[in-house]
């Protein structure tokens, strides 16, 4: 009731006013998923152990100079091993829900030309049991930037349209071992995140970029980009295809796709910034998310691109549209865009056709949007979660959403003592104040319908192998002890207060 009255109120002078099922003073839905979010390769661990096929990352991380701190995920935070204690780290916040990523290569360790892993599924189904038994929702990506090696090795992976075989095969196999248990399905993790550093600044494998742009000298960025993208747009509908013919009526689950979303705000009021921001958001999200909702490419990148965009074919563009049940919103920070085409902008930025002219310039240095983190691509910003949720709720119709991660990466040299590293009090503020951003979008309407930490552990952070940490618990790399961290502590009370109210 409480909230139904401004809503009322308002509604009287401005004429309209989205209605919002939640109950008296709940922040959040009845059913709202809170959870942590992982994923195979930054987590498990074992990599070679029971019959995994090495992936790509493991590929890539045993190459010298790919890891910032020299490091791999050959052990992880060997969850493979050590899931049960995680699972009980899991019931102790009280969470419903858990993130997990399939890894690929340790299912079908040479892709579709070998056999099925059957410990690789044993392993899964393990960890699945523990959670369904212990009353938590699997929430499960089938692709989280690891894929087999195999896959490189033999066409290229992304590069060839034979991979969209593969990806439907392999999700196939996922549905049929374990979609009575898993109700929520995302095919791929920030697909534009793995494009742009795969195949444009090739910090990622399979470190392919040209030009001005990273530190490996072969590749072609200007297309490479697109043609994965439109690999993995295509891949994606042939897996939810598979999901929605043969077992969604019997399974009776959801599937979607996860995005990299950072709001782009305006540097200004000109029409000329507000255009700059939506074609940042244009080249960045709705590079993706445009074809599988709506069918086609947004019209910006048509309009910059040309038929550099490779457009999709008459025969691949009847398998578009209204290909997934919910968005997976990944947000973390915001950028200013400011517009570089009708503006001089400085030499050289805005220039990628990748991103459109308009991202590169869009993190401005000496101009970024909130306080700076650890990582040079975190700004704190909690009112970006509002906006981005919002727009992304009426580009797309208010879609089903989930927030499949969020959360806060800091660097232990910054603190003197491990009893400093616990005390997180910047994580606790930074989540604090995005949660309650995302509150405020629910309330105007948006249809949200969980949200995952990134992430239960310190864990490998790409790159920046462990150097990072984004953990709701410490985690002692040598002895691989886990420890709570304040932070944990403030999400259980989230968690507890919702429960309370709800
Ligand atoms: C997004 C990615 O999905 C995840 O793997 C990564 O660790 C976090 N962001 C933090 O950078």
């Amino acid at each position: 009731f409480p909230l139904l009255l401004p809503c009322f109120l308002f509604s009287t002078f401005i004429g309209s006013c989205a209605f919002v099922s939640l109950e008296d003073n709940s922040k959040f839905p009845r059913n709202f998923l809170f959870g942590t979010a992982s994923s195979s390769y930054q987590f498990e661990g074992a990599f070679l152990s029971d019959g995994k096929g090495l992936s790509n990352w493991d590929v890539f991380t045993h190459k010298t100079g790919t890891i910032l701190d020299g490091t791999n995920g050959d052990v992880a935070v060997d969850h493979y091993h050590r899931y049960q204690e995680d699972v009980d780290l899991m019931k102790d916040i009280g969470v419903n829900s858990y993130r997990l990523s399939l890894s690929w290569a340790r299912i079908l360790p040479k892709g579709r030309f070998g056999n099925v892993n059957k410990a690789g599924i044993a392993y899964y189904n393990r960890l699945i049991n523990a959670l369904v038994n212990r009353g938590i929702e699997p929430f499960v990506t089938i692709t989280h930037y690891d894929i087999p090696q195999e896959l490189e090795n033999r066409y290229k992976s992304w590069l060839s349209s034979e991979i969209q075989e593969d990806f439907k095969y392999y999700a196939d196999i996922c549905f049929k071992y374990f979609g009575d248990r898993v109700k929520y399905w995302v095919t791929f993790n920030e697909p534009n995140v793995a494009v742009i550093c795969g195949y444009r600044t090739g910090v990622y494998p399979p470190s392919r970029c040209s030009g001005s742009f990273g530190n490996c000298s072969y590749g072609d960025s200007e297309r490479e980009p697109f043609i994965a993208a439109s690999n993995i747009i295509l891949s994606h509908m042939a897996a939810v295809d598979v999901y929605r013919t043969k077992y969604q009526k019997n399974q009776g689950g959801k599937i979607g796709i996860a995005m990299n979303a950072v709001w782009f705000e305006p540097f200004s009021n000109s029409s000329e910034d507000k255009l700059g921001a939506e074609r940042a958001q244009s080249f960045y999200m709705n590079w993706f998310l445009d074809p599988i909702i709506l069918g086609k490419y947004p019209a910006e990148m048509h309009q910059i691109l040309g038929a550099e965009l490779l457009a999709f074919s008459k025969y691949d563009s009847e398998k578009l549209k209204n290909g997934l049940d919910f968005i997976g919103i990944n947000h973390y920070t915001s950028y200013y865009a400011k517009d570089c085409i009708f503006s001089s902008c400085e030499e050289g930025k805005g220039s990628s056709k990748t991103e459109g002219f308009a991202l590169t310039s869009a993190q401005m240095n000496g101009l970024t949007i909130g306080e700076p983190s650890a990582l040079a691509w975190l700004y704190v910003h909690p009112q970006g979660m509002e906006k981005i949720v919002t727009y992304i709720k009426d580009r797309y119709n208010n879609i089903a959403m989930f927030i499949t991660e969020n959360g806060f990466g800091t660097s232990e040299n910054s603190y003197p003592t491990t009893k400093d590293a616990l005390n997180d009090v910047k994580r606790v503020e930074y989540l604090n104040g995005y949660l309650d951003s995302l509150a405020a979008a629910i309330r105007k309407g948006a249809d949200v319908r969980g949200y995952f930490v990134w992430s239960l552990l310190d864990n490998f952070e790409w790159k920046h192998g462990y150097s990072i940490r984004f953990g709701l618990h410490h985690v002692d790399f040598a002895s691989l002890n886990r420890t709570p961290r304040m932070s944990a502590f403030w999400y259980k009370n989230v968690i507890e207060e919702h429960k309370s109210q709800a």
